[in-house]
């Protein structure tokens, strides 16, 4: 295990710019989930991490060394591939000791890496199989256990449940957390999925366009997040963003959407004293799904018009209108409005956030 420096990392292929100085300091032991849209650069920093491409400009630290001009196989890392990488002709056993016969390491050594990685992982019944015989989440398992016994400093991983169905996916990801928990093994993990990342990872690692928006515990990304572009990618459906002027004076903020033909006031009173900077500016409300209430619940009171209603199961998703301005609530399954009809909804304002002009968060006072 190792703890894992990135310093000032470009890449540039040609004209596109892949990556603009990257810089994370993950920690040893620590699982780290880089997210965002494809192309965004993800699998480009897995692959420097890993050696596969050399970096433009910038150096890499794996515990005390220094790994940029290292060549793959000295770094110590181990990319943990989907599960079809497996050889389908050989056995579980000869799949995780290939490696070692490639090394020429002494048969007991392999014997007794093997017997340590089938217990731990819990594939022992399994090691006479072939990958064919196993389910999806047995073979992710034994391609675990084939990076496990090289003992590596550092596990990179890059969508590896991105070909699996929606249950099996749910269940990997359960196993992929228990996993880390009992091995405590550093993890770089890309994925695009937000659920994972959010679900998987101590810290998060957000990039867009080349660039890291922010990197932080899930509830930070997703209660405070950076910028707009991080409150719109993390989170399902995404959070809404209301353009308003922020009115009022120093202990009695109000923030006005000027809408169609109708000004909607937002109080928030002397806890959103932050925004007195902001007086006469127009800014963006973000205001989460879920934090639209049945009318009766404390917040703000708003008329509005229901556009759509889908229930999801466990939750009721409904799309309206206010002042010309369409909203996204996810709402208790219970509330089930019709179509077209005008209902009052609750908005707890205590969790929303604010962003200036260019897109940055506007921090709470005392942040
Ligand atoms: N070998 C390459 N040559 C040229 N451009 C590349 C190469 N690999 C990746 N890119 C470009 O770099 C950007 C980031 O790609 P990538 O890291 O694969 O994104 P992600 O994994 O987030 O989907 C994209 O614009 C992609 O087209
Ligand atoms: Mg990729």
């Amino acid at each position: 295990m190792a703890a894992l420096n990135i310093e000032n990392v470009w890449k540039k292929y040609g004209n596109v710019i892949a990556l603009r100085d990257v810089n994370l300091d993950i920690q040893d032991g620590e699982f780290v989930v880089l997210v965002g849209p494809s192309g965004c650069g993800k699998s480009t920093l897995l692959s420097i991490i890993a050696g596969l491409e050399d970096t433009s400009h910038g150096t890499l630290t794996l515990g005390d060394r220094d790994v940029t001009d290292l060549s793959p196989k000295d770094r110590n890392i181990a990319l943990v591939f989907q599960s079809y990488a497996l050889y389908p002709t050989m056995t579980v056993r000869q799949n995780i000791t290939f490696g070692m016969e490639n090394r020429k390491v002494p048969k007991t050594d392999q014997d007794k890496a093997v017997a340590d990685v089938a217990k731990l992982l819990q594939i022992e019944p399994l090691l006479d199989r072939k990958p064919g015989q196993l389910s999806g989440g047995q073979r992710q398992r034994v391609a675990m256990g084939r990076a496990l016994v090289r003992d590596p400093q550092l596990f990179l991983f890059d969508e590896p449940l991105s070909n699996l169905d929606a249950k099996l996916r749910v269940e990997m990801r359960t196993e992929m957390k228990k996993l880390h928990k009992r091995l405590g093994q550093t993890i770089v993990y890309v994925t695009h999925d937000q659920v994972e990342a959010m679900t998987l990872s101590d810290r998060i690692v957000v990039i867009n366009d080349g660039v890291v928006q922010q990197f932080a515990d899930p509830d930070t990304i997703y209660q405070k997040p950076a910028n707009t572009f991080v409150a719109g990618f993390m989170g399902s459906p995404s959070m809404n963003f209301i353009e308003v002027e922020v009115t009022g004076k120093t202990g009695d903020i109000t923030v006005v959407h000027h809408g169609e033909g109708e000004d909607i006031a937002f109080a928030l009173g002397a806890a959103r004293d932050e925004l007195v900077p902001c007086i006469g500016d127009t800014v963006t409300l973000g205001v989460r799904p879920e934090h639209f209430r049945p009318m009766g619940e404390a917040g703000q009171t708003l008329s509005v018009n229901v556009d759509v209603v889908e229930p999801t199961g466990p939750d009721t998703m409904v799309v309206f209108s206010i002042a010309g301005k369409s909203l996204v609530g996810v709402l208790n399954a219970k509330f089930r409005p019709n179509e077209d009809d005008q209902v009052e909804l609750s908005l707890s304002m205590d969790e929303a956030c604010f962003f200036d002009a260019t897109g940055t968060r506007i921090p709470g006072l005392g942040e």
